[in-house]
């Protein structure tokens, strides 16, 4: 297994670590259990990657004693908008999810930006992890940092300057 080490200079809290390595799903407890955050956690994940692996992942996860819950949406690009991510809030917060809580973002590029998006609002901000279930998430969308949803008017937008179209 490597470990790659992203320094972010300017705020060193939003350093993060990435993980490269063949069946790391299985390894994934030991590493989240390892980073010492709260044992309250909530999978956001697709329909189609839940149906594949999310018990899988449960049950990883349970194996070590951290507490997932896992929350899904209908899989696609349609999804990834400001609608899903109040309504996941939504069930965020009725299942009592709070700042001490994490997300793991188990799915495509979807499901990471999205997510990503979620955990940066969500009772001002909370961490996330990501589990990039396709080749495009795992080598670009779950390591650059950006997060975003959709506008209906517009995919999402990354000039050289703020779109305003970008949410
Ligand atoms: N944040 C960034 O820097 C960045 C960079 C590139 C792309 N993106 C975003 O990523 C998104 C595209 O990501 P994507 O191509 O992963 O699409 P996606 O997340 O929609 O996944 C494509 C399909 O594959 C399914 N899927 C996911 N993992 C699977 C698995 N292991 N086995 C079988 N099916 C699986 C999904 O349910 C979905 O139906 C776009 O929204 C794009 O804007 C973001």
């Amino acid at each position: 297994m490597n470990r790659l080490q992203v320094n972010l200079n300017r705020v060193s809290s939003s350093s993060y670590e990435v993980f490269i390595g063949h069946q790391i799903m299985d390894r994934m407890a030991l590493l989240l259990s390892r980073k010492g955050w709260p044992r309250r956690y909530f999978a956001i994940t697709d329909s189609n990657v839940s149906a594949l692996h999310g018990e899988r992942v449960l049950a990883i996860l349970g194996s070590l004693g951290l507490q997932v819950e896992k929350l899904e949406f209908e899989g696609g690009e349609a999804r990834k908008s400001i609608h899903t991510c109040t309504v996941l809030a939504e069930r965020l917060m009725e299942q009592g999810a709070d700042r001490t809580s994490a997300l793991i973002a188990l799915g495509g590029g979807v499901v990471g930006d999205l997510t990503a998006f979620l955990a940066s609002i969500y009772m001002r901000g909370i961490p996330h992890v990501q589990v990039p279930t396709t080749i495009l998430a795992q080598v670009d969308s779950s390591i650059g940092g950006k997060t975003a949803v959709d506008l209906p008017a517009a995919k999402t937008s990354w000039g050289p300057s703020p779109s305003p179209r970008r949410c």
